[in-house]
């Protein structure tokens, strides 16, 4: 009989591509996803939902990949900063973080793009208290907020047609 820690094959998408690993039921997809696939842009900071930092979006909703267990993303598509732009392609908003200074140390800044992905998709033009509302989930020690809610909200005025995600087209 399988014992509690026996490896479970999942099967999922990541930044469109199939992704399949044996993983053990108690692993999170922040584990699996840094610590399996090599997907080290999605950041382990709290491990217990409060920071953010480990923001990806899943199926269409941002969550915290340290609070979903690997099994919960069995036929899910799971979408990482590495899928969002490369230094060669940016995405928009990460070209408006680098113009508006929204970036320090840059501990936060996955989570914090994948967040603002996220609600730019279900709200072409958020206000700025919807954005606030939006990244309220992410925390940063070092920019004070306003340059990334400007970086939002610069993005979120322009042609939406560019926020298309990269998924390596
Ligand atoms: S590492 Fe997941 S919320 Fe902090
Ligand atoms: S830029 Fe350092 S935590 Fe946000």
């Amino acid at each position: 009989m399988a014992g509690k820690e026996d490896k479970v094959l999942l099967r999922m998408k990541v930044n469109g591509e199939e992704a399949e690993v044996a993983v053990k039921p108690t692993w999170t997809l922040l584990r699996v996803l840094r610590e399996e696939l090599g997907f080290t842009g999605t950041k382990k900071g709290c491990e217990q939902g409060d920071c953010g930092a480990c923001t990806v979006i899943m199926d269409g909703k941002a969550v915290n990949a340290c609070l979903v267990l690997a099994l919960q993303a069995e036929s899910k598509e799971i979408e990482t900063i590495e899928g969002l732009g490369t230094a060669d392609a940016l995405h928009p908003l990460q070209k408006s973080f680098i113009e508006h200074g929204a970036v320090q140390c840059g501990f936060c800044t996955p989570g914090m793009l994948m967040s603002a992905e996220a609600l730019l998709r279900e709200n072409r033009k958020p206000s700025l208290e919807e954005i606030k509302i939006g990244i309220s989930g992410n925390l940063c020690r070092c920019t004070g907020y306003t340059k990334i809610i400007k970086a939002i909200e610069s993005v979120s005025q322009k042609n939406r047609e560019a926020l298309t995600p990269f998924r390596g087209q």
